[in-house]
C-alpha cells in the first residue's frame, strides 16, 4: 500500500512534537516536507531526517504529493492556511485555537463543510490517558450526574511579552483547552458564562491588555457548574488537576510528578513537583491524537475532535472576557 504523505507548517515546540510523533508512523506515513524553509529549527529538522522544505505555503498545498497538512503555525496563520489547504483537497490537523476572530472561525468551518476535507483539531488533553479515563468513568455512571466539575490548570511561568498580543490573551490561549475539557467531560450545553480575573505577576500583561489569574465559572443547561482556576505562573510547576464531583461518587486525576518516588521524615511526606510544562506532561496525549489522526485517514473515519469543538471553546472564551469586562455573568446557549 502507498504511504500516506505528510507536510508540516509551523516548526516551533509544537511542530516539533508533531514531526516525531508523525514519524512514529513510518510503516504507513512519510513527512514529505515542511513549511517555512527559513526556520531556526531547520538543522534539527534535518537531523530528523526531513530534507525537503516548501518556500512557500501554497507550494505546499499544491504538491500533488502531500495528502494530509499539519497546521501548527502561530494563531495568526491557522484559518487562512486550513481553508487554503481544505480548498487543495488535503486532510488536514490543524493546531488550536482555529482563529481569534469569530468571523473567520465561522468562514473556516464553511469551507470545511463545502470539502468535506477530514479535519482533526488538536485539542490534545481530550487523548490524555488520564482524562480518557474519568470520561469513561462519567459515562459509565460511576460518578452518577456530575455536578461540579473542578479544573486547574496554572502554568509554570507566562508567555514571553512578545507572545502576549498575537496570543489572544490567557482565555483565548491557553483556557481554551478547559473549556473545551469542560465541555467534554459534561457533554451539554452551557448557559452561563461568568469570570474574574487579575494581574499577580509581571504588571506589563496588564500592561499589554492581558490577565494572568482568572477563575471561571460555567454553568451548563442541568445546573451543573464547572469551575476553572487559571495562572500563569505556579511557583511549584505545570498544575494540571480535575475533579468530577457527582451524585454518586468522585473522580479525577491529580498532578503527575517527574518521577513517582516520595520522601518521608520528621518535616513531612515529600514528592517531586509536576513535569515542568505541556510538552512533558501531555506527552502522551500528543502522540495518542496523531496516532488517531492517522487511523482515521488510513480507515476513512471521522475525527471526534472538529471544527465545531474549536468554535464553542472559542465561544466560551470570548464570553469569558466579556464577563471580565463587564464585570457581570453572560448568558449564553453554547
Ligand atoms: N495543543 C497544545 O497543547 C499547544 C501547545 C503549544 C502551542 N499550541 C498552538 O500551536 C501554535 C504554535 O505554537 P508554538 O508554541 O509551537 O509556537 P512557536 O512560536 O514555538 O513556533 C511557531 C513556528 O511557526 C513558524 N512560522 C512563522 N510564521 C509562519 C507561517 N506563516 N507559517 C508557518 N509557520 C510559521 C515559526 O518560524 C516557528 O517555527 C499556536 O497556535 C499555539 O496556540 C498548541
Amino acid at each position: 500500500m502507498k504511504k500516506l504523505q505528510f507536510g508540516l507548517s509551523g516548526m516551533g515546540r509544537i511542530g516539533k512534537v508533531h514531526l516525531q510523533n508523525v514519524q512514529q508512523h513510518s510503516a504507513t506515513v512519510s513527512i514529505k516536507g515542511v513549511y517555512p524553509a527559513n526556520i531556526k529549527a531547520k538543522k534539527w529538522v534535518e537531523e530528523q531526517g526531513v530534507n525537503h522544505f516548501y518556500e512557500t505555503f501554497e507550494d505546499l498545498v499544491n504538491d500533488p504529493e502531500i495528502d494530509a497538512v499539519i497546521i501548527a503555525s502561530p494563531t495568526a496563520f491557522h484559518a487562512e492556511q486550513i481553508i487554503l489547504a481544505a480548498q487543495a483537497g488535503k486532510a488536514l490537523f490543524a493546531e488550536k485555537p482555529i482563529d481569534l476572530d469569530r468571523e473567520k472561525v465561522t468562514k473556516v468551518l464553511q469551507v470545511l463543510q463545502q470539502t468535506h476535507v477530514p479535519f482533526f483539531l488538536g485539542f490534545n488533553r481530550r487523548f490524555d490517558p488520564s482524562i480518557e479515563q474519568i470520561k469513561k468513568n462519567i459515562l459509565n455512571g460511576h460518578v452518577g450526574t456530575p455536578e461540579i466539575i473542578k479544573i486547574t490548570s496554572r502554568d509554570p511561568a507566562p508567555p514571553p511579552l512578545t507572545y502576549i498580543p498575537s496570543s489572544g490573551g490567557l482565555f483565548l490561549d491557553m483556557a481554551i483547552h478547559d473549556f473545551d475539557m469542560a465541555c467534554h467531560l459534561m457533554d451539554q450545553k452551557v448557559t452561563e458564562v461568568y469570570s474574574t480575573a487579575s494581574v499577580f505577576g509581571d504588571p506589563n500583561i496588564g500592561k499589554l491588555g492581558d490577565i494572568d489569574t482568572a477563575v471561571t465559572t460555567l454553568t451548563f443547561e442541568n445546573g451543573a457548574i464547572a469551575v476553572i482556576d487559571n495562572s500563569r505562573h505556579a511557583a511549584y510547576g505545570y498544575d494540571q488537576r480535575i475533579e468530577v464531583f457527582g451524585s454518586k461518587g468522585l473522580c479525577g486525576m491529580d498532578n503527575h510528578r517527574i518521577n513517582q518516588s516520595f520522601l518521608a521524615n520528621a518535616k513531612g511526606m515529600h514528592q517531586p513537583v509536576p513535569p515542568n510544562f505541556f510538552i512533558e506532561r501531555y506527552a502522551a496525549s500528543y502522540a495518542k491524537e496523531m496516532t488517531l489522526f492517522v487511523e482515521h485517514l488510513l480507515h476513512k473515519t471521522k475525527p471526534s475532535v472538529g471544527a465545531i469543538a474549536g468554535l464553542r471553546a472559542l465561544d466560551l472564551a470570548l464570553a469569558a472576557q466579556q464577563s471580565v469586562a463587564e464585570k457581570k455573568a453572560i448568558t449564553v446557549s453554547i
